[in-house]
């Protein structure tokens, strides 16, 4: 008897292992037959759809199975062939992976038996953070005859690296970063061998220079002779390990919904500590040239800087803002306690997307009395620059600085001046347009884009001044000899634009009266401001300096989001 041959229809057929291959359950393939039922059967084939028509056929001619060609059959059993070939490899490669986890599993199972101890004859140590360099306190051992201090230290574990049994590991405290190895017995428990970066540790051991050649944060390491990883302090692995959640590759919007964890990033935790030597700078210096720190109120009923930034709230049964500059309650503080400052928050409904706007941002602002406006832009220049000063004499903030911004320089005293109708002039020479495509003219607001070309070229801190007044706060003096303009600065910064906004304030109760009405504002409101004019007013001017803005210049960062804790601006308010 004939062999039953196999059926395939190229067209209707199915590669799958229900079919029979007979004629009325064909295979869609001759690949897929020859690897299911081998070579050495009659294989007839179809495409009872698409199939050509021989000439003077009609349409059921598709539907007659032929043998099949040669050069067909050919392809079908390198086909098979291959498809075989790799079959075993993956069935070898599942066995291997399945012996690897076994072995896993009789390592970690072994590991679990090895329960480390401390040894008590060893010496008391001593807690010491991780920057800890207190020779009075600590000594490093050579390895050989100088035995080092035993110290306990606490950390996460912020990179680690296996090398022929031993486990080198970088602890991070938020002080510092320390090189600690552990060998013999210590590299082989099962939390050593499941460590998980981010893990929390207690470490004890001997401190001890690293090996010539060798490179660590303060030239030592902790050779460890005892941790332990307590109850909740083990991070989490796989595909929920932190690389795996935030990298140098995440997309920004990614790095912020996850801040939590982008903090316990190198750059952003630098950021931070700057910050907080910065912040603290502020203080020392405004301290040295006595003035004196108050705390306006955030919740407050009056604009400084043009209802359009106003973020309004209801406030029991009234309307309320958050403030968007403690400036008019600086200015009240400056009789009973004279020059005065505040580090405080600012609120800013600015619908912008740029890199240097916040909804809030943190605000150092100051006022000072009976001055003049040259008084206030030497002030400004010595605050900044003494403020550098404060923060770099601190090696640790220094250093940061230095590995965020490489070419950081002293900026050079004194900072260029320049007339707001010079910049006018010097960006129509320049070639910057305005916003309108238009050269630049007396009058215009010089827009962020032009402001930055200008300060980007011009390459140093520059004092743009005497604005004028249309295109101002309601708030500031106009010139004496310049009617159009005020007496108002703004500093801008390479890299980042205006950072500083200050001005001289009108002191006379009728000019600041007309400032109102010009601006079309009631200014009952602000009866509390405007008094300060009946009772004794005097020639005072002041600024605010944005902290982001002042950190993304020093640290080079490209925008005010990475200068600050949790950054809320149009469209973020979490985490
Ligand atoms: O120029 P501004 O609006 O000036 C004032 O608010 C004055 N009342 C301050 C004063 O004289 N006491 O803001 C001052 C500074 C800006 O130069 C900028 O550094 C920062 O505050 N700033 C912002 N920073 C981040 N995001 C925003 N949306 C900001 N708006 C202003």
């Amino acid at each position: 008897m004939a062999e039953t041959p196999y059926y395939i229809d190229e067209d209707v057929g199915r590669d799958d292992p229900t079919q029979t291959g007979d004629e009325s359950l064909p295979f869609k393939s001759l690949g897929f037959a020859v690897l299911t039922h081998g070579e050495t059967h009659k294989f007839l084939t179809r495409k009872s759809v698409t199939g050509e028509i021989p000439e003077g056929s009609n349409a059921s001619a598709r539907l007659e199975w032929r043998p099949v060609a040669k050069a067909a059959m050919k392809k079908a059993v390198n086909y098979a062939k291959a498809q075989k070939k790799k079959a075993e490899k993956e069935h070898e490669q599942l066995a291997l992976r399945q012996k690897e986890h076994a072995d896993r599993e009789k390592v970690l199972d072994e590991a679990k038996k090895i329960v480390l101890e401390e040894d008590s004859s060893l010496p008391k140590p001593v807690r010491i953070k991780l920057d800890d360099t207190d020779p009075e306190k600590i000594k490093l051992g050579d390895g050989k005859d100088t035995k080092g201090t035993r110290v306990r230290v606490f950390g996460r574990v912020h990179r680690e690296r296996k090398q022929k049994g031993i486990m080198f590991l970088t602890l991070r405290d938020g002080y510092g970063y320390m090189q600690v190895v552990l060998a013999g017995q210590l590299a082989k428990t099962y939390d050593a061998l499941t460590l998980t970066r981010e893990t929390s540790m207690e470490i004890l051991g001997e401190l001890a220079e690293v090996p010539a050649g060798a490179h660590a944060p303060h030239n030592r390491e902790l050779h460890a002779d005892f941790y332990k990883i307590h109850p909740g302090w083990k991070a989490a692995g796989g595909d929920d390990a932190i690389t795996n959640r935030v990298s140098k590759d995440t997309e920004h919007a990614t790095l912020l919904d996850l801040r939590h964890l982008t903090l316990r990033g190198e750059t952003a935790s630098k950021v931070l500590i700057v910050r907080d030597a910065v912040e603290y700078a502020f203080n020392v210096v405004y301290k040295e040239l006595r003035l004196r720190k108050v705390s306006p109120p955030a919740l407050v009923q009056t604009m400084v800087e043009g209802g359009a930034t106003l973020f309004g709230l209801p406030y029991y049964t009234e309307e309320a803002f958050l403030t968007q500059s403690s400036q008019l309650y600086l200015e009240t503080c400056l009789p009973s306690m004279g020059d005065v400052f505040c580090i405080e928050k600012s609120f800013r409904a600015e619908k912008s997307l740029t890199r240097r706007h916040l909804a809030e941002y943190t605000h150092i602002e100051a006022e000072l009395d009976y001055i003049n406006f040259d008084d206030l832009l030497n002030h400004l220049e010595l605050v900044m620059c003494r403020v550098l000063e404060v923060a770099l004499a601190n090696p640790t903030v220094k250093q940061y600085i230095m590995d965020l911004n490489p070419e950081f320089e002293m900026p050079e005293r004194p900072f260029k001046r320049m007339k707001y109708s010079e910049a006018i002039e010097w960006l129509v020479e320049n070639n910057i347009l305005n916003e309108d495509g238009e050269p630049h003219k007396f009058g215009d607001d010089i827009a962020e884009a032009a402001e930055r070309r200008m300060t980007d070229i011009i390459n140093r801190p520059i004092f743009l001044t005497h604005f004028p007044a249309e295109i101002k706060a309601f708030y500031m003096l106009k010139d004496k000899d310049d009617a159009r303009v005020t007496e108002s600065v703004d500093c801008l910064m390479p890299g980042v634009g205006e950072i500083v906004g200050g001005s001289m304030r009108i002191d006379q109760h009728e000019e600041l009266m007309a400032a109102f009405k010009r601006e079309e504002i009631d200014p009952a409101s602000y009866y509390w401001y405007t008094d300060q004019r009946k009772y004794g007013s005097s020639p005072h001017g002041g600024y605010g300096l944005g902290l982001e803005r002042f950190l993304a210049w020093l640290c080079k960062q490209h925008t005010v989001r990475d200068c600050c804790l949790y950054p809320r601006y149009f469209g973020r308010c979490k985490p």
